[in-house]
């Protein structure tokens, strides 16, 4: 038999931690009856600047109850990737949402969230095999077939992202779009240490030299949209002599696409993306470049 609800699963001012994804399911549908709105913040823990940041946007939304769930995915990390070791950091992460004033952290096991048996996934299509998804196979197909499970249990109104992981972002509105998920996406711009670096829960694996070295990601955006109006050959050729001028970056990708991640037009809007190792770690960023509209 199902324990009915009592107050001790929603606390107003306080956080609730819950593992059991039913009973969240139930503690949101109680809210919503409420007439609470939810907004989700997706997270894999290890909360930093960045994080807080998508929790500030999702507070922005009217009379809304913030849920982060903090679940390190495994169906989204390849045999030689890095889950294992990926940083867990929990109880600092629920002291994090106490202070943002989040109302539930949801927390589920890998067992709750992928029951024996379970082979439905959700396909990520063409783009889930470009970029990110040309080194990372399946990688996609992981996050969307999570995040889409997310969506069904905390069956939010709205639910925030970093623009930092450019590529997903983008695969979760098209995710949204086209199976018809009753969601609004919203995506936040990518915080950055005050040399550049865009924050990331990996960054922690750097060493002191390698975490100097990374700086060149952002340096290459940089470089890229600072001669951006002299048109796309020149944006590519700035960002990859940055790159270039550091030896401890060994480059995967780096590339200049539409906004919807299609090719890139020839003027107007477009988005430079980057993907590099430095020492073992691996590191995205991105940013947004307008093409051929000055004389520069
Ligand atoms: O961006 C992340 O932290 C993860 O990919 C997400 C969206 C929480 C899915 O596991």
């Amino acid at each position: 038999m199902t324990k009915p609800l009592t107050r001790d699963d929603y606390v107003p001012n306080d956080v609730t931690v819950h593992r059991d994804p039913d009973r969240l399911r139930r503690v949101v549908r109680a809210l919503r009856a409420a007439g609470r709105n939810i907004a989700l913040v997706p997270t894999m823990g290890a909360l930093h600047e960045g994080h807080r940041k998508l929790i500030r946007e999702a507070h922005v939304m009217q009379n809304t109850v913030v849920v982060v769930s903090i679940f390190v995915n495994p169906t989204q990390f390849g045999p030689s990737e890095d889950f294992s070791r990926y940083p867990r950091t929990f109880e600092s992460d629920v002291d994090t949402c106490r202070a943002e004033r989040v109302g539930l952290v949801f927390a589920p096991s890998v067992e709750d969230m992928y029951r024996p048996g379970s082979t439905v996934t959700v396909s990520a299509g063409p783009l889930g095999e470009e970029l990110e998804g040309a080194s990372r196979p399946g990688h996609f197909a992981g996050v969307l077939t999570v995040v889409s499970k997310l969506f069904n249990i905390v069956q939010p109104t709205y639910a925030v992202f970093g623009e930092k992981d450019y590529q997903q972002l983008t695969l979760i509105h098209r995710m949204a779009r086209d199976l018809d998920f009753p969601v609004d996406v919203v995506g936040v711009p990518t915080v950055r240490e005050a040399d550049g670096l865009a924050l990331s829960s990996r960054n922690r694996y750097l060493s002191e030299d390698e975490r100097a070295a990374a700086t060149a990601l952002s340096a290459a955006l940089v470089a890229g949209a600072h001669v951006s109006g002299r048109g796309a050959e020149a944006v590519l050729k700035a960002a990859s002599e940055t790159l270039a001028a550091e030896p401890r970056v060994e480059l995967d990708y780096l590339e200049l696409r539409a906004p919807d991640l299609g090719p890139a037009p020839e003027n107007g809007d477009a988005r430079l993306l980057v993907a590099a190792r430095v020492g073992t770690t691996r590191l995205i960023d991105n940013a947004a470049v307008l093409l051929g509209t000055g004389d520069e």
